[in-house]
Formats: structure tokens, sequence, C-alpha cells
């Protein structure tokens, strides 16, 4: 292959590269509906399924990350995209003993936010506002998330604008 054909054969990788990111993205736009539940109740878990002190994570309410938590007094469920920048916390049952907290946390790696994980109430860091809870019940053996606790207050969270 001559220098000339190279050359054109990178061109052509460069474009064809661009234009399936730009049709990924235009089929995102068009296609978000699987991923989100906009205003639907969420199943989430089957009774049972989340012992007691452990969470569910990695599912979805309204297009955010969200966490069920089984603590003794019931279930606690919270979207976790981080209020500071968006990033997503975690369950951290053992705490994060590297900033002194030794109980559950719910904890985003990004600038060290700690957040209680019974009130989505800011523990440590930069996040400038709780986490938003979400109404859960039992349904027919399920575990279902039904709306935000505070509507209005969702609506006051940069990150969780749409
Ligand atoms: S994005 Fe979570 S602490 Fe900064």
């Amino acid at each position: 292959m001559g220098r000339r054909a190279f050359s054109a054969s990178i061109v052509a990788g460069a474009i064809a590269l661009f234009s399936l990111s730009f049709l990924a993205t235009i089929v995102r736009y068009l296609w978000p509906a699987g991923e989100k539940a906009e205003g639907k109740a969420v199943e989430i878990a089957r009774a049972g399924e989340v012992a007691l002190g452990a969470a569910k994570e990695k599912w979805l309410f309204e297009g955010f990350p969200a966490i069920l938590i089984n603590f003794p007094e019931g279930y606690k469920a919270f979207a976790v995209k981080c209020t500071h920048l968006g990033c997503t916390a975690a369950w951290r049952p053992e705490g994060w003993k590297p900033i002194g907290f030794a109980n559950p946390v719910l904890f985003c790696p990004c600038h060290d936010g700690v957040f209680d994980p019974k009130t989505g109430k800011v523990l440590a860091g930069p996040p400038p506002a709780a986490l938003p809870e979400i109404q859960v019940e039992e349904r027919g053996g399920k575990i279902v998330a039904t709306g935000w606790k505070d509507q209005a207050y969702v609506k006051t969270l940069d990150v969780y604008r749409k």
C-alpha cells in the first residue's frame, strides 16, 4: 500500500468513526424510553431478594442511577447521582474510614462526598444538597419504586434537571 492510499484509508476510517458516533447519539436521543421510568412504577427487586443490611444498586429511576437499601426499619431508596458534579455515589456498608466514617454510608468517590444512607443528607465533602429519596413499597411480592418523595425538591437540583 502506498503512502497516498494509506493516508486515504486513515481519513476514511476517521470519517467512519465520526459518523458512527454521530449516528449513535441520534439513536440514543430518539430511543431513550427503554431505560427511563418516566413517572411509572419501577420494579426493583423481589421481596426477600435484598438481605437485611444489604443494598441493590445499578437500577434506574426516571433515568437516574438508584439504590435500594434494606434497613431494619424498612427499605430506603435514593437516586445516587451526586448533587455535586453528577458522579455516582455507591453503598459502603463498612463506612469510609479514610475520612472517619465507621458506619454505613453512600460514598461518592469523585471528591469524597459522603451521604447518610437513611436520609440522603450530606455528611461530608462538597455536595451542596441531599440525594433525593425515592418512595418504595411492596406490591405482590415485589419491591417497587413509585415516585420521588419530594418532586419539588428534585426540581431544585441542577444535576437532576432534564
Ligand atoms: S461529584 Fe460527588 S463529590 Fe464531587
